[in-house]
């Protein structure tokens, strides 16, 4: 396994993804961890990331003394190069003005790291800092225009430095970089796969268990759905799943997880109906944050009724990911901002007394993805489109009657439908509809109409963190518009949104 020590880059995920994508194990670890954990995991290797911190500055994070006494392999990113360099004698200095963007390296040494990459390519720039000075015992392996040591290595040890950031897209060869890096020169193996991890973490959830009862919500999306899945495959029944058909769902849904995990997995399943206990709760209320406290709180309300009848539950499974557990651990010990409450099952296991399960806590949502076909679910479930916790609710403005929620489920339904049998569904992150608040004029036959505007959203994305508006068809577009006008009572308008995240959002609530 490789270890990542996270100076907080907004990259260090995507090193981590590298990493698992040439299927090695990787862990990412704060910045300062004690060398004495680092040594007990015994990683095969250590990647430094980068920082939004510069070495040039007075109380600047470091890591563990003797690090680089290891006697691994480390390559350090950028942050990690000037870390290395500063830390061994070298001198880091600020470049006066940041460089950003794509920029051509060259290769001015042959190296295990560069074996098979031509001699120039394009490598993706984003500092402010240099390594001025390189440490004695190390030597320049790559340079750019303006970095004169865009690359270094010592000479007899494994420990290397890049300035730029292999991780990132725009660096087309990264891919090949970390090959290098983990293959060549750590001699790592590539044994993590997904069926190395069922059977590893099948064996651990059974002694865990033992005997006892596990619940879990089924939301229908990806995790959940993977999570059910897999569970039910390690404790059978002892595994209880529980969906709330909150009214707020999309068109279909309860009965395509009937269907799916009753029918076709077998697995113990508790359909509750609380539509109205919804739509109760919801009158009248149209402020975002407020909608998405009470649904959290409703919903748990719910599912701890349901748990306390099925008796005699010890675990509470999530499907959280590696992701949400990055994030919530903010590197430097700053809140981090919350931009939207997002809503799980959080506060049920403290309040319940239920200990918790979550498989999926080291993986990321491709990962999942790749399990879930493992698994055999339909590639239907695990190839879906992101759907917030909420549902519907978040994607109609203002009021939630039963009458607009109707008019977004058919708006979407259709939506979804024309954009799968144009094959756009699978080349697009998240494609969502919306009911706005607003009304407006329109013409039908030689009737003048006034009535409510769909706003049609497709983004694509890596993790929802960022997004780009994806640029359907305009002729699609017709179409799909064509017919919400056509089919759905009381839309006469559709527009499209062009924004990107940030500075929108995704959903629009
Ligand atoms: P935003 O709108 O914040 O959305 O750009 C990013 C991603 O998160 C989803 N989302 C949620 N997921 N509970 C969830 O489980 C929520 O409350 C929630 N709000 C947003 C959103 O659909 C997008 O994929």
């Amino acid at each position: 396994m490789v270890i990542i020590l996270d100076f907080g880059s907004q990259y260090t995920q995507l090193i981590a993804r590298r990493v698992r994508e040439a299927r090695v194990y990787c862990d990412i670890l704060p910045y300062n961890t004690p060398l004495a954990d680092l040594r007990k995991r015994k990683p095969e290797a250590v990647i430094i990331s980068g920082s939004p911190a510069s070495v040039s500055e007075v109380g600047h994070p470091t890591a563990a003394d003797g690090i680089f006494n290891l006697e691994i392999p480390i390559l350090g990113l950028c942050y990690g190069m000037h870390l290395m360099t500063d830390t061994l004698g070298g001198e880091v200095k600020s470049a006066g003005k940041r460089e950003y963007g794509r920029t051509m390296f060259q290769v001015l040494k042959r190296d295990d790291l560069f074996h098979g990459l031509p001699a120039r390519f394009i490598a993706w720039m984003s500092h402010g800092d240099y390594s001025a000075r390189i440490p004695a015992g190390f030597e320049v392996i790559g340079a750019t225009r303006s970095c004169p040591a865009a690359a270094f290595r010592h000479r007899t040890r494994p420990l290397y430095g890049l300035q730029f950031h292999p991780e990132v897209s725009h660096t087309p060869k990264g891919a090949e970089i970390f090959h290098n890096f983990l293959f060549r020169i750590a001699g790592c193996k590539p044994n993590w796969t997904m069926a190395s991890f069922i059977r590893e973490e099948t064996t651990r959830i059974r002694e865990r268990v033992g005997k006892d009862q596990v619940v879990s919500a089924l939301s229908g999306g990806v995790d959940s759905s993977v999570l059910s899945v897999f569970l039910h495959r390690a404790l059978g029944n002892r595994l209880h799943c529980i969906f709330v058909d909150t009214g707020l769902l999309r068109a279909g849904e309860r009965e395509s997880v009937e269907t799916t995990f009753r029918k076709h997995f077998h697995i113990n399943l508790t359909v509750i109906d609380a539509r109205e206990r919804f739509l109760k709760k919801l009158a009248g209320v149209a402020d975002p944050e407020r909608k998405r406290k009470i649904i959290g709180e409703e919903f748990i309300r719910i599912f701890e009724e349901e748990a306390r009848r099925l008796g005699g539950i010890k675990y509470l499974a999530q499907g959280t990911l590696y992701p949400d557990l990055i994030e919530s651990q903010s590197v430097f010990g700053g809140p981090t901002s919350r931009i939207k409450s997002h809503h799980n099952v959080g506060g049920l296991p403290e309040k319940m007394d239920l200990k918790l399960i979550e498989p999926f806590k080291y993986l990321f949502k491709d990962e999942v993805r790749e399990l879930g076909a493992e698994l055999g679910l339909p590639a239907e479930i695990t190839g879906r489109h992101p759907f917030p916790g909420p549902g519907l609710a978040v994607r109609i403005l203002g009021e939630i009657t039963r009458e607009r929620l109707e008019i977004l489920r058919q708006a979407d339904r259709i939506y979804i439908a024309e954009i799968k049998e144009a094959g756009w569904y699978d080349r697009i992150w998240q494609a969502l509809a919306v009911l706005l608040p607003i009304k407006t004029v329109g013409v039908m036959g030689d009737a003048r109409t006034y009535e409510n505007v769909i706003a049609l959203r497709a983004v694509c994305s890596k993790d929802g963190m960022t997004a780009d508006f994806t640029p359907i068809p305009h002729p699609l577009l017709g179409k799909i518009a064509n017919r919400i006008i056509n089919e759905v009572k009381g839309v006469n308008r559709v527009v499209y949104d062009v924004s990107s995240k940030p500075p929108a959002t995704i959903e629009w609530e």
